[in-house]
């Protein structure tokens, strides 16, 4: 597993030599007060400084939303990375280097550097193509869509040529075979022979989330083609549902906007950003994978769906909006008009009115009042209430108790019916308890006893004496996340000799269900000091809970069994059981 290549003494030595202060600083802005630093939290939308780092425990932690962890934590969360790249990362920063052999992705990466070889002798062939005396018409074709010298050379966009093998034989000069270059998604096999995937088209570069080229687009411009654009296949790098087309310009724009805009198509993309706006991403058509919901959610928290003002395009709006609300996002939707799509609506209407389009766009309940009435007569009653029936299902999917309001207001209106009747069809929501924004955990009771598993875990983190307890004492944790994170601290302890919640994060790498679970933990709200009687108390309402479950499951088992010896020796164990409860452990 690539996981345990790097060991976790070489990365406590990375992350003993940078400081979290500085590292998180490098971030956000910290305000030193009393022994701990404060900023305000990137993690959930915040407007007060509600993160704190300390220097002493080299840990930071948001009061608000629960994030939580060491600087790698840190790091990778900010970053969208993984573990391992932010371990990387920091190994940079504090200048130690990484033994290559034993990073096993390298090995990983090395294979896939062919492909990327590949891609960028392409790259290369293809601008410096429209660059030529061939390139001419395709430069004519461009600079009639407005786009210049300069936009091409800042976009990278190339052309590929007639000759349908000048890609392959540039290639197989360079050593690759044809084969090869057709796994990288550039040559087709005919039964005369391999020609390129590309010929007479201009080139968009496609990249990967950091930047690096692993496909392209090509899109016709000189002569009819049933396909306007065709892409890369997918490779092994190239995932056109795990990307989004301009993310690595704009996921740090975005961030530091707090807003990222989604369109459908390159062409909108490269338009938008020749009036000065970068925030932008495209889809690569209407459908969006789940990974590219995510890549959305992480990117800002505020989300502008600018699809094409045609069917497919509002029928993305609709659906893609009600995905990331699922996810929790705050969504809202730009609307265009004729028809256009941004790229012709900025050429059409200029850079000040499109500007208005964004700044009028519209909450997504706003935006499915008109999408639910299109093809819809309402002066038909069987109409008019499909469409209410449909906003009252649509209402029953978000949160915000004011826009449920002025939404019902609205259909109210429309469709005079009493306010209170409406109300009255919505699904009751539960009052959410205070909420954890960072990560939801599982909804549960909060008995006692799983209260004494919290507080015992809880201490664990703080003391060794607390963890040998555990050790003698504890035979078993009833909660499943609690057991496997006492067993990780106790494991811990037995490795290194000492416990820390700062070295305990790295040891916990990216099994996020159990960092998730330490977060939870250190964010429980206890003294600092315990006495041993209260250590010996969790235990013992645990070792309690554990035998009224005990018997409870025999008891269970008695209903159903109707052999009398099996019953009473049943009753016999149950009666031992409740004996045992009075036993001190
Ligand atoms: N697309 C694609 N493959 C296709 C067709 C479309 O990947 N065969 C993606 C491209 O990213 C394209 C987007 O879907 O930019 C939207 O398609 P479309 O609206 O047809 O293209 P436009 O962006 O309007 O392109 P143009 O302005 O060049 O006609
Ligand atoms: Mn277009």
């Amino acid at each position: 597993m690539v996981e345990h290549v790097i060991d976790n003494s070489k990365i406590n030595e990375i992350k003993a030599s940078v400081d979290i202060v500085d590292v998180i600083s490098e971030y956000i802005n910290l305000t030193e007060k009393g022994k701990n630093f404060f900023g305000v939290c990137p993690f959930h939308d915040d407007h007060s400084p509600s993160m704190s780092v300390s220097r002493e425990k080299q840990m930071y932690k948001c009061f608000s939303c629960g994030a939580g962890g060491n600087v790698i934590n840190f790091v990778m969360d900010f970053e969208n990375i993984s573990f391992l790249e932010a371990v990387y990362k920091l190994a940079n920063r504090a200048g130690i280097i990484l033994d290559n052999k034993v990073y096993q992705r390298k090995n990983i990466e090395s294979k896939h550097q062919d492909y990327y070889t590949v891609y960028d002798l392409a790259h290369k062939l293809y601008t410096n193509n429209i660059n030529t005396e061939l390139g001419k018409e395709a430069v004519e074709y461009l600079q009639k869509r407005k786009l210049d010298m300069k936009a091409i050379k800042d976009f990278k966009i190339g052309l590929s040529l007639k000759d349908n093998r000048m890609l392959i034989n540039m290639l197989k000069k360079k050593g690759f075979d044809e084969k090869f270059i057709e796994s990288c998604g550039l040559a087709n096999r005919f039964e005369e022979g391999y020609k390129d995937k590309f010929y007479n088209r201009i080139m968009f570069p496609l990249y990967d989330l950091n930047g690096k080229v692993i496909g392209f687009s090509g899109r016709v411009y000189n002569r009819e083609d049933k396909s306007k654009y065709i892409n890369t296949q997918e490779t092994e790098v190239f995932k056109k549902g795990e990307l989004l087309y301009n993310y690595h310009i704009a996921k740090n724009i975005a961030r530091r906007e707090n807003e990222i805009i989604v369109v459908e198509g390159f062409m909108d993309v490269i338009r938008m950003r020749t009036i000065g706006i970068d925030n932008v991403i495209a889809t690569m058509g209407t459908a969006c994978t789940k990974q590219q919901l995510h890549l959305i959610k992480k990117m800002a928290k505020k989300i502008i769906l600018l699809y094409d003002d045609d069917d497919a395009g509002q029928k993305a709006n609709y659906t893609i909006a009600k995905e990331l609300v699922k996810l929790g996002c705050h969504v809202k939707i730009a609307l265009l008009e004729d028809h256009l799509d941004p790229d012709e609506y900025i050429l059409k209407y200029g850079k000040e009115k499109f500007i208005n389009r964004l700044e009028h766009a519209v909450n997504t309940m706003d935006f499915n009042l008109n999408y639910l009435k299109k093809q819809k007569d309402l002066s038909s009653s069987q109409d008019m209430a499909t469409y209410v029936n449909e906003m009252i299902a649509e209402l029953n999917t978000i949160e915000d108790p004011v826009l449920i309001e002025l939404t019902l207001q609205k259909i109210s209106d429309e469709s005079h019916l009493d306010i209170s009747f409406l109300k009255s069809k919505l699904t009751q929501k539960e009052k959410p308890e205070k909420k954890l924004v960072f990560k939801e955990l599982p909804k549960e009771k909060i008995t006692k006893y799983k209260k004494a598993e919290q507080y015992l875990l809880h201490y664990m983190l703080l003391s060794e004496e607390v963890i040998k307890i555990y050790q003698k004492k504890v035979s078993y944790l009833p909660t499943y996340r609690y057991r496997m994170l006492a067993r990780e601290i106790s494991y811990f302890y037995k490795e290194y000799g000492y416990i820390s919640p700062s070295d305990l994060f790295t040891f916990l790498r990216d099994s996020e269900e159990e960092v998730m679970t330490l977060r939870e933990i250190l964010n429980l709200n206890l003294k600092e000091k315990y006495t041993k009687e209260e250590i010996y108390d969790y235990i013992k309402l645990i070792r309690d809970g554990n035998i009224l479950s005990e018997v409870e499951r025999i008891k269970n088992q008695m209903k159903q069994e109707i052999d009398v010896a099996k019953k009473t020796e049943m009753a016999l164990k149950i009666v031992d059981l409740q004996k045992s409860l009075e036993e001190e452990i």
